[in-house]
């Protein structure tokens, strides 16, 4: 028997960084995700199709990059009591160093499949609280933004410490994600907004507050449709994100040309210093905009919002 779980991944699409400081951020769950596959085994072993990677966790050399992944299946275990092994497979379709929240979807699909597997099902609170200790691992300090998207889905205002708010659209929206294919390390963008965060102190506290009111007044723009006004609220979170050093080149490069195309908004989404771009623009130019900005891009899509979160299922072989 094979326990299956997907989760998706996030954007971002307000309040990056300053929700770490306590202030709402907006985000989303996307139309690609981590797939786990679970059953049980004598002992317990991780393999990431994409990375083509395994490790034993019997033994002390699991690599580094897995490591996050046996956290989450040792945390599970440990939860649930369990002495038995877990054979894993996970796989996922986010595209790789994009920051699309493909750390936190596979934190929260490996706990999901390892309970499954194991006879056990578990709240959406418990595994998130279990894919947690995967996501400190990775990012030291998470708001825990990307684990609540990754497994509540949905349309969701977020506040650390706090239960999110799931929003409903009146009608579906998408947003194109264009990825720069550029690896950046999220705890080394935290790092560099502390410090700026240091040397400004009581601006940096005034943008925490104006991140919020304008995280919310995105969120009732999107809710009603008014893409015009959810447009002009990303570009001047991406002027601030980008004042505060965490924009690159090629980022500000997608973009000017999405808003010199038909775009009414575009800003870095997530950690910045690579990762993606976010896009909003009218639904009919969608198609449009996404092969427009492909050749300067790894990788441009469209997603739909809203998406499910965590879906569990049983497969017998
Ligand atoms: C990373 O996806 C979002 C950050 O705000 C960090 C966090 O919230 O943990 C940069």
């Amino acid at each position: 028997m094979e326990a299956y779980a997907y989760a998706p991944g996030k954007i971002i699409i307000c309040g990056e960084h300053f929700v770490v400081y306590g202030a709402t951020a907006l985000a989303a769950a996307i139309n690609r995700g981590t797939t786990a596959i679970a059953e049980t085994s004598p002992t317990t072993t991780i393999y990431s199709k994409n990375l083509e990677m395994q490790a034993d966790l019997s033994t002390n050399k699991i690599p580094e990059k897995l490591k996050p992944l046996a956290a989450a299946i040792s945390s599970t275990k440990e939860y649930l009591n369990e002495k038995r092994g877990v054979k894993l497979t996970i796989q996922s379709n986010i595209p790789p160093r994009s920051g699309l929240g493909s750390s936190s979807s596979s934190a929260v699909a490996t706990v999901a499949a390892t309970a499954l597997a194991l006879g056990h099902k578990l709240s959406l609170d418990e595994v998130i609280e279990l894919a947690m200790s995967a996501e400190r691992l990775v990012h030291r300090s998470p708001s825990g933004v990307d684990v609540q998207v990754s497994a509540r889905g949905g349309l969701l205002l977020f506040k650390k410490g706090a239960k999110p708010q799931t929003l409903t659209l009146s009608k579906n929206v998408s947003f194109v994600v264009a990825c720069t294919g550029i690896e950046r390390k999220t705890s080394d963008l935290i790092e560099r907004v502390k410090v700026w965060r240091e040397e400004n102190p009581s601006l940096f506290n005034s943008l925490v507050e104006s991140s919020t009111v304008m995280s919310h007044c995105c969120a009732d723009a999107l809710c009603l449709s008014d893409l015009k006004r959810a447009g002009a609220i990303l570009n001047f979170f991406h002027a601030t994100l980008s004042w505060l050093g965490i924009s690159i080149k090629e980022i500000d490069r997608i973009v000017e040309a999405a808003l010199s195309s038909s775009a009414y908004g575009a800003k870095l989404t997530g950690a910045g210093g690579g990762g993606s771009v976010i896009i909003l623009c009218s639904e009919d130019k969608v198609d449009n905009v996404v092969k427009e900005i492909s050749s300067i891009s790894s990788e441009a899509f469209a997603t739909p919002l809203p998406n499910s979160g965590v879906k569990t299922w049983i497969q017998k072989s």
